[in-house]
């Protein structure tokens, strides 16, 4: 079938790759491809979806697979794949295991879709990006990793909460590792363009700093059996859509730092323009002592993790 629309791989048809690929043909942003190790589920869901579309009028064509073939030539691949959270563990507990199967997924997907550009979800998130862009071997401007957009997101949503106003009123930015030391930047942090420093008293943004930070616990709190998946997925179309549509939209993304904001070789969340080129521009915001050691300190703490993957002889 000749196919003149954009190719989008979901590696991991769970719960975030499964949302994700729903979301991404609902919004028709291009045709997507579920995979899974899983077989007959990814092709199950994608099937399910395929009978959706006449329901809601979408076009997109979803296939499922357990075959990395039906992926060549994808212009992007987003890896959820990997094994999620249960209450109690923290990211980085998550770290054998995942990075035995990001690398794996890598490998074939670097081979099938050698210009594709990468995604990563999985967690831990920065260290994985860290897995994905050694093995692969792509450039920096083509393997990111999303977790500022989605904390980014949980920080608007808690404001819209409390202040109730409208969620298009407000811009925030999260930066740094994908952690509990995640850096919200509550100075650039605007609801109709004021800060929100002017907005609520202090103890109140502090408290929705902290509740950002706790955020994805808090979800695994309630479930129970597993992590949040409608908002990282969303977050991770939110990437996608600026790539495909070369929207050169300003999203924090975990990138590989090569000097910028004093970071060098390191893979963490700072604010990134992101277009067809993928990772298009790190853009330098002035940062006060206290931010710019914050993000200092979530960065050597995903250092820390990449040095730890290096002596677990895997890669
Ligand atoms: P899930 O368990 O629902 O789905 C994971 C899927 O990966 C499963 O279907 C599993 O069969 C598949 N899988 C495992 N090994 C594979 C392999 N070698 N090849 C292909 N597929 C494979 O988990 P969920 O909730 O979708 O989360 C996925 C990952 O995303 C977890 O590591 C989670 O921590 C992470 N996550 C990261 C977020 C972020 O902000 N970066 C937000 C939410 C989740
Ligand atoms: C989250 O923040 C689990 O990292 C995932 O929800």
């Amino acid at each position: 079938m000749s196919r003149s629309r954009p190719k989008i791989s979901v590696i991991g048809a769970g719960n975030v790759g499964a949302s994700t690929a729903l979301m991404l043909a609902g919004l028709e942003h291009g045709d997507v491809v579920l995979v899974d190790i899983v077989e007959g589920m990814p092709q199950g869901k994608a099937l399910d979806m395929m009978e959706m579309n006449p329901v809601l009028g979408w076009d997109s064509i979803i296939t499922g697979t357990n075959d990395y073939a039906d992926t060549a030539g994808s212009d992007i691949v987003v890896i959820t794949s990997g094994i999620p959270r249960k209450p109690g563990m923290s990211r980085d507990d998550l770290i054998s295991t995942n990075t035995a199967i990001v690398k794996q997924v890598t490998e074939n997907v670097a081979k099938s879709s050698p210009n594709a550009i990468l995604i990563l979800v999985t967690n831990p998130l920065d260290a994985m990006v860290y897995v994905a862009h050694k093995v692969s071997g792509f450039p920096r401007e083509r393997v990111m990793g999303m977790a500022g957009a989605l904390d980014s997101a949980r920080f608007m949503a808690f404001i819209a909460m409390e202040l109730d106003v409208s969620v298009e009123n407000i811009n925030a930015f999260v930066l740094g590792g994908h952690g509990d030391d995640m850096v919200p930047l509550e100075r650039f942090t605007t609801v109709a363009g004021v800060p929100i420093t002017e907005l609520m008293p202090k103890e109140r943004v502090e408290a929705l700093v902290q509740r950002t930070r706790g955020g994805g616990g808090e979800i695994v709190k309630l479930l129970k059996t597993g992590s949040a998946f409608y908002a990282p997925a969303a977050s991770a179309v939110e990437m996608v859509e600026a790539i495909i549509k070369d929207k050169k939209k300003i999203i924090p993304s975990c990138v590989l730092a090569q000097g910028e904001y004093g970071i060098d070789g390191t893979f963490v969340g700072l604010p990134v323009k992101l277009g067809r080129a993928g990772v298009e521009e790190i853009m330098e915001i002035n940062l006060s002592d206290e931010e710019r050691s914050a993000l200092h300190v979530s960065a050597s703490h995903v250092k820390e993790l990449c040095e730890h993957i290096e002596t677990m002889g895997i890669l």
